[in-house]
């Protein structure tokens, strides 16, 4: 049989907000079989973690106008043991924000292309309150990763 596609997800929250959107990108992925679905803090995720993934999930609180310093630091320690290797990995990021997040959207997505990954859907953009739909758009792009790499269209 062959090997489970593997759907990871790395996140940072401080006061809780892009966690419980992480947990529910995690829940929407695991509506999808033949998926393993990995859900890590930034600051426990490393190269391994990368490099055995075939689609990843990038979740953030927007500080200071760009993304949190834990998944920069993620970002530090993996970026040269992952040179190369990783090229066109689909992945997709959420950010939760007071009244913007369009700083952090941008420079993860600098990085990434310093990574040669591949944007598979647009940013979900969370501002102030966590509404109950907001956690069912959440849930719904973690269902779209990972029926993504269960139907191999990335
Ligand atoms: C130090 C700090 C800086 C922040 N900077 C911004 C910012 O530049 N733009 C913004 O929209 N929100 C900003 N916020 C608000 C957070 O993005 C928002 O509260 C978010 O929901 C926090 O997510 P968390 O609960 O996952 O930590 C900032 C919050 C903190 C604590």
């Amino acid at each position: 049989m062959a090997e489970p596609r593997r759907l990871l997800i790395v996140y940072h929250t401080q006061s809780g907000n892009t966690g419980r959107l992480a947990d529910a990108a995690f829940a929407g992925a695991q509506r999808v079989q033949g998926v393993e679905t990995v859900i890590k803090r930034a600051f426990d995720a490393g190269t391994d973690d990368l490099l055995a993934c075939n689609g990843l999930l990038l979740g953030t609180p927007e500080n200071f106008g760009y993304m949190s310093g834990a998944l920069k630091d993620f970002f530090d320690r993996t970026y040269y043991p992952c040179e190369g290797k990783l090229t066109g990995l689909p992945y997709a990021v959420f950010v939760s924000a007071g009244n913007d997040g369009t700083g952090a959207v941008r420079e993860i997505g600098r990085i990434a292309n310093g990574y040669g990954w591949k944007a598979v859907a647009e940013a979900l953009i969370v501002r102030r309150e966590i509404t109950p739909a907001d956690l069912e758009r959440a849930r719904e792009l973690g269902e779209a990763m990972a029926a993504g790499l269960a139907l191999g269209v990335f």
